[in-house]
């Protein structure tokens, strides 16, 4: 079995070891576009040894941003911010991940810190969408529901978002169908209430992400690999499970995508989420064994013996830390250090590095 520090390739991209950031919301941009903040806090985290920086929920639309300060690639002129980004990442010896995603009826809310629930319109909030007019919680958003060219839209929109990420020089894309944002508030029978082709059987409430990925899949290039988020479980009765996970990453692998990138939660905002170190690991482990596809684990992963663990004992492929790695972005090489494993460290910062280290 691999170890943490053991590279992993998918497709034709190998990445120096397993471990990612995960997408992280900064609600730091203006418009959509990227700045300084976002190239600071991303480049830091590939300074600090991350094989992989995945960018947070990047908007395909205006309208699926969670907040006026999202990040979005709905336009041309929004590349070259990320591309510069990009461009630091590679030149540290990591890969540069880029999460596409919709909030759907969570759009249009406050950043944390900024007030609570819906923004209204007089602060620059929209009208929200969704598979049914079902709001999140009183405090969110009413949503309307999507017709057959709304969401036909979003499909073209994730494709043209992927697009972009690729001029930028991404060189991996997730697709965000996890945390209860659009893509899976049509995956789950708790927001998804629609009688039509996209409402009811299994088979029908998965077809717009199934749509999704195959239209993103039609964009990325071929030797570059695809990720798609989901959440494992709604935690709530009634709503989505994960043998419904298994049964769909089947199917998300048949049409191209390389990883299942685990999490849980999200759609109900009464769900009771039993969270403790690695709560969602044995979700990922199940999706890696049932479905036999590549899988990552996230949630609570913050020692390096334990994530190493993980990865020794096939649990998952790769690892995605997001508080310890805001915490401490350095994490991988303390990480490297305390397992005793080789990490280049930036040639700038050799004189500080254990005895021995290469430089890069
Ligand atoms: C500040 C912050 C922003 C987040 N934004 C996103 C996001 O954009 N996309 C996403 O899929 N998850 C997002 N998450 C969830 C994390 O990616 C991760 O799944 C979660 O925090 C659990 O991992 P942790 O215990 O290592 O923090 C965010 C988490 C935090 C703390």
């Amino acid at each position: 079995m691999p170890h943490l520090f053991e590279p992993l390739t998918l497709r034709g991209l190998t990445l120096s070891n397993r471990i990612a950031v995960s997408p992280m919301c900064e609600y730091s941009a203006e418009d959509g576009y990227a700045n300084d903040w976002h190239l600071v806090h991303l480049g830091s985290r590939a300074v600090g040894g991350a094989g992989l920086v995945l960018f947070e929920a990047t908007a395909v639309s205006p309208e699926g941003r969670i907040s006026p300060q999202d990040l979005g690639l709905w336009r041309d002129e929004q590349i070259e911010p990320l591309a510069r980004i990009v461009r630091f990442i590679d030149g540290q010896g990591s890969v540069a991940g880029i999460q596409l995603a919709h909030a759907g009826r969570k759009a249009s809310t406050y950043a944390p810190g900024a007030g609570e629930g819906a923004v209204p319109a007089t602060e620059g909030g929209w009208t929200v969408v969704a598979p049914s007019a079902l709001p999140f919680s009183p405090s969110y958003p009413a949503p309307q529901a999507l017709d057959n060219a709304g969401i036909a839209a979003v499909v073209e929109d994730f494709a043209a978002a992927a697009r972009r990420a690729l001029a930028a020089g991404f060189r991996v894309v997730e697709v965000h169908a996890a945390h209860g944002y659009l893509l899976h508030q049509f995956l789950s029978p708790l927001s998804n209430q629609r009688t039509d082709e996209y409402g009811g059987s299994f088979e029908n409430r998965t077809r717009l992400v199934r749509e999704v990925v195959a239209s993103v899949r039609e964009v990325w290039p071929d030797h570059l690999p695809l990720f798609v988020r989901l959440s494992a479980t709604d935690w709530v009765e009634g709503g989505w499970t994960p043998q419904d996970t298994v049964k769909l990453s089947l199917t998300l692998k048949a049409l191209g995508a390389d990883l299942i990138d685990v999490s849980s939660g999200g759609t109900a905002a009464n769900a009771q989420i039993p969270v403790g170190p690695g709560y969602q690991t044995p979700f990922a482990t199940r999706v890696r064994h049932e479905a036999d596809v590549a899988v990552g684990a996230v949630g609570l992963i913050t020692a390096p013996a334990q994530a190493d663990h993980i990865v020794r004992t096939g649990q998952a492929d790769l690892v995605l830390l997001a508080r310890e790695l805001l915490r401490d972005p350095y994490w991988p090489l303390h990480a490297a250090e305390a397992l005793r494993q080789d990490a280049s460290w930036p040639k700038q910062y050799l004189r500080a590095a254990p005895r021995g280290s290469k430089g890069r």
